[in-house]
C-alpha cells in the first residue's frame, strides 16, 4: 500500500479527481467545501485534492511523504504531518471536525475499522467519512488491481457502500449522496462486544 501510494501520488488527481465525471466532481467539492469551518482535521488527504476546500485551521495527515509533498503545493494554508495512521498524533479533542475521503474504504478487517473510528472520534467531535458508493453491479467488497502509468500493478482493497450500509456500519447519518459517492457524519463510536 505504502510503495502504491508512492508510486501513484504524482499521476493521482489525473487518474482519480479528473477522471471523475465533471458533474460528480463539482458535487463533491460543493459538498466539502459547504463543510462547517472549524478545527478541521483531513485524514488520509492524499494531494490535498479536497483539502484545499476544508475551511477554517485545517491539519492533514498522510502516511505517504510523496502525496505530501504535493498537497503541501496544493495547500500552503494548512499543516501537513506525515503519520501512518492509528495513531492519530494529536490530543483527545483536538478538532471539531476529521474528514477522511477514500481511506475508510480501504481497511481491511473490523478491528482497523474499529481502531480508525475511535482514533478519529477520540481527537474530534465528529467524523465525515466520504466513499465510493455501491452501484448495481458493483461488488462491495473486492482486490482491485490497480494498474499505474508505469506499468507496475497493485492489488488494492477497496469497498463500495450504499447509504444505508455506511450509515448502520459508522452510526450515522447520510450527508452527502450522490451517483458516485456517500457521506456519512458520526459522532458516536460503541466498541463492538465480545
Ligand atoms: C485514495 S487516497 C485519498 C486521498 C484524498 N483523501 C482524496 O480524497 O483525494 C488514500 C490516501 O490515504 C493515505 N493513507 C492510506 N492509509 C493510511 C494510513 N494508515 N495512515 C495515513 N494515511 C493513509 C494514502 O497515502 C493516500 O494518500
Amino acid at each position: 500500500m505504502r510503495e502504491y501510494y508512492a508510486r501513484r501520488a504524482v499521476e493521482y488527481d489525473a487518474t482519480s479527481w479528473d477522471a471523475l465525471d465533471p458533474v460528480e466532481r463539482e458535487a463533491v467539492e460543493r459538498f466539502v467545501a459547504a463543510l462547517a469551518p472549524g478545527r478541521v482535521l483531513d485524514i488520509g488527504c492524499g494531494t490535498g485534492y479536497l483539502t484545499c476546500l476544508l475551511r477554517g485551521s485545517v491539519v492533514a495527515v498522510d502516511q505517504s511523504e510523496e502525496m505530501l509533498a504535493l498537497a503541501r503545493q496544493r495547500v500552503p494554508g494548512a499543516e501537513f504531518v506525515r503519520a501512518d495512521v492509528p495513531p492519530l498524533p494529536f490530543a483527545d479533542g483536538a478538532f471539531d471536525l476529521a474528514f477522511a475521503s477514500g481511506v475508510y474504504s480501504h481497511l481491511e478487517t473490523p478491528g482497523e475499522r474499529a481502531v480508525f473510528l475511535a482514533e478519529a472520534l477520540r481527537v474530534a467531535q465528529e467524523l465525515v467519512v466520504l466513499d465510493q458508493a455501491r452501484r448495481s453491479g458493483r461488488e462491495s467488497e473486492l482486490w482491485e488491481l490497480r494498474r499505474l502509468r508505469d506499468g507496475s500493478e497493485y492489488r488494492v482493497f477497496k469497498r463500495y457502500f450504499t447509504a444505508d450500509e455506511l450509515m448502520s456500519e459508522l452510526d450515522g447519518l447520510a450527508v452527502f449522496t450522490s451517483a458516485e459517492f456517500v457521506a456519512v457524519r458520526t459522532t458516536r463510536f460503541e466498541p463492538p462486544r465480545g
